[in-house]
């Protein structure tokens, strides 16, 4: 694992547990904005099966990429940096070249993450596939702070909880791979998990300091070392950051980790339209509140220098997610204050206010569903 303090090239992998809710294109848009600020950025397509990031660069498919990497040993990895129209920005396309590549063996994952620590750039953006299984997360693992991107709906909040709960519980498999007995006990409480009656992390430290006191102490300092981030996309209002702050409430009390929110991306229908242009959506849109937000987040991670710890004014707000909520609000009320100075007719503004307050009441019973589900889950 690459703890990402202090250190020159930073891996920064991109999952979500759910399909669609938006991985690719905040990989896209935050790669291509951390080049524009001038650092050498790669951007990976690490989604094997599903490789489609060529696109989202409007790049031809004709390059070798990951599949050819773990298919033979032709290529090393910096051999694979394609250049892009952009300065600073390269890719490595994913496996659209090569059929079938299917499920990955253990030495061609390790054979990928050596590949991806060899790689030259200040900073590596990784984009991985949907789901939660133990490949993606181990991807995920390879830093200490990936981002986990999840949209405000309640599949894919319980999604990225899911995906979060594999990948506390993997790390701890990895942490005591050559501790006999705590594998014995781990391999025992996945075998016996069962929804609803899930032991929590910080009961399994309590087993694991009976089995072994220093182990316990040891899984706990570990667990410091995880800081995930959170990106919560498609948004419609402030309001939905609740949802999130649901989820890392979970993940204190469950899994024994903390979740920071890195951002709030709204849904925006230029996203959609960039994917059809084949373009970066932040080069057309330069006064665009989601380009605005991705150059935000770029901005987070690049200045600090200790990324992932990040450093938050606590005298002003108690976390990053009342920092969500701040800076969406006052997004949305400078976009309010631009579009009130246009010269709209009042029936479209009329019009706007009322799909605006239909939308706000169907989050705001998918948020009260959504906080119900999670609390009775766990
Ligand atoms: N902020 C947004 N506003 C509007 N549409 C969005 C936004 N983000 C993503 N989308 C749309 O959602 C769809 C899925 O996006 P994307 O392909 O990036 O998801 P993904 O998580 O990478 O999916 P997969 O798991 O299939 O790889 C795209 O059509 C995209 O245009
Ligand atoms: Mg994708």
């Amino acid at each position: 694992m690459i703890l990402n303090e202090n250190v020159a090239r930073k891996i920064i992998p991109i999952a979500g547990g759910k399909g669609g809710v938006g991985k690719s294109v905040i990989a896209v848009n935050l790669a291509l904005s951390m080049s524009m600020f001038g650092k050498k950025t790669v951007l990976v397509d690490l989604d094997l099966g599903g490789s489609n990031l060529h696109t989202l660069l409007g790049l031809r498919n004709s390059n070798p990429g990951m599949g050819n990497f773990v298919s033979g040993r032709k290529y090393s990895i910096n051999e694979l940096l394609c250049p892009t129209d952009w300065e600073n920005l390269f890719f490595i396309p994913g496996d659209v070249l090569v059929y079938g590549i299917g499920e990955l063996s253990k030495s061609v994952k390790a054979r990928i993450v050596k590949g991806l620590l060899d790689i030259d750039a200040d900073y590596i953006i990784v984009d991985l596939g949907g789901g939660t299984n133990f490949t993606v997360v181990d991807f995920f693992l390879i830093s200490n702070s990936g981002l986990i991107v999840t949209t405000p709906q309640t599949t894919s909040i319980m999604n990225a909880y899911s995906f979060l709960k594999n990948y506390v519980f993997r790390f701890l498999q990895r942490a005591f791979a050559s501790d006999k007995k705590i594998s014995v006990y781990l391999k025992k409480v996945l075998k016996e998990r069962r929804p609803g009656e899930q032991k929590t992390v910080s009961d399994m430290i309590e087993d694991i300091s009976r089995i072994n006191s220093d182990a316990g102490e040891k899984a706990e300092a570990f667990l410091e070392v995880l800081q995930p981030k959170l990106i919560l996309n498609k948004m419609y209002g402030a309001e939905d950051v609740s949802l999130a702050e649901g989820l890392r409430d979970l993940c204190a009390r469950n899994l024994s980790i903390s979740l920071e929110c890195l951002g709030t991306v709204m849904n925006e229908k230029i996203v959609n339209r960039s994917i059809n242009l084949q373009r970066p959506f932040i080069l057309d849109n330069e006064e665009n509140i989601v380009t605005d937000e991705i150059h935000r987040i770029s901005q987070k991670i690049i200045q600090s220098s200790n990324f992932p710890e990040m450093p938050l004014e606590l005298d002003y707000y108690s976390d990053s997610f009342e920092l969500a909520h701040i800076e969406m609000e006052n997004d949305l009320a400078a976009l309010q204050g631009s579009t009130e100075s246009e010269e709209d007719s009042d029936e479209y503004e009329v019009d706007k206010l009322l799909e605006l307050i239909r939308i706000q009441q169907s989050k705001i019973q998918e948020l009260q569903g959504t906080l119900r589900i999670l609390s009775m889950n766990n």
